[in-house]
């Protein structure tokens, strides 16, 4: 896989955390899960719908929305991420007609349809979504023009991240593969809108602020919000 410097330095971080993401996040995973459970009908989550889980680390996205789907298809350029999202999958029973995941980066310049992600089964999903990933991309616009390519007309392309702002507090971010220090409701209208996904916008800020616990103590809380968007 080809590596600029942020995805170089977002492999190399998530390789080695991987093992122990799901501890390590235990907390405001829950947060998040009940948020995405909560807003379902918001997302417009289709019931036996396929769910494209971009970025999908260790499987959050897919495990929140699974009751209300079919089948979830991940993709992450961490290897290890990957296979403890499929690990995670076959202890559960799921893999791989429920859930999997690839190795792979949709997002970078050039082939937009790269040979490993051609085939029927890459197209016409009816949500694509990326859960707190779309701060580490070199180019958020091309991964949402790239996710929009993969749905069917009427698909869902939604995005849960962190609201502008909230990671100030990182003076190291870069070092953590961090691109942006969130997004705000105009910034996400523009994506969707430039990626083809402006039909039925909607943007929503999470009522409850997420904790992420740092072993130091220096907790961190973070605002999230929910963008979504139609392909037309
Ligand atoms: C903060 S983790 C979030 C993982 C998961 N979505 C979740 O909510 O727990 C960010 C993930 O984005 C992945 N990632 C970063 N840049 C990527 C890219 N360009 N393409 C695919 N995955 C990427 C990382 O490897 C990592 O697994």
């Amino acid at each position: 896989m080809a590596c600029n410097t942020v995805t170089g330095a977002n492999k190399a971080k998530f390789d080695l955390l991987a093992a122990e993401y799901d501890a390590k996040f235990a907390q405001s995973t829950r947060q998040l899960e009940e948020a995405v459970r909560a807003n379902i009908d918001f997302i417009g989550a289709r019931n036996g719908g396929r769910l494209l889980d971009y970025a999908c680390g260790t499987g959050f996205l897919s495990r929140s929305m699974m009751p209300s789907i079919s089948e979830c298809v991940g993709i992450d350029l961490s290897d290890n991420m990957v296979n403890v999202y499929n690990t995670k999958a076959q202890n559960e029973g799921l893999y791989p007609d429920g859930m999997r995941a690839y190795l792979g980066n949709l997002a970078l310049p050039g082939d937009p349809r790269p040979a490993a992600f051609s085939g029927p089964g890459w197209f016409d999903f009816d949500m694509a979504g990326v859960s707190v990933g779309f701060h580490h991309f070199e180019d958020c616009e091309l991964a949402a023009r790239r996710l929009v390519d993969r749905l069917r007309p009427g698909g869902v392309l939604f995005i849960l991240d962190f609201v502008t702002g909230s990671l100030a507090d990182m003076p190291d971010a870069a070092a953590h593969g961090v691109v942006r220090h969130g997004f705000s409701e105009g910034d996400m209208k523009g994506i969707f809108e430039a990626a083809g996904a402006g039909s039925d916008f909607g943007f929503k800020v999470l009522g409850k602020e997420v904790t992420f616990h740092k072993p130091n103590g220096k907790n961190r809380t973070r605002r999230v919000f929910l963008a979504r968007g139609s392909k037309a």
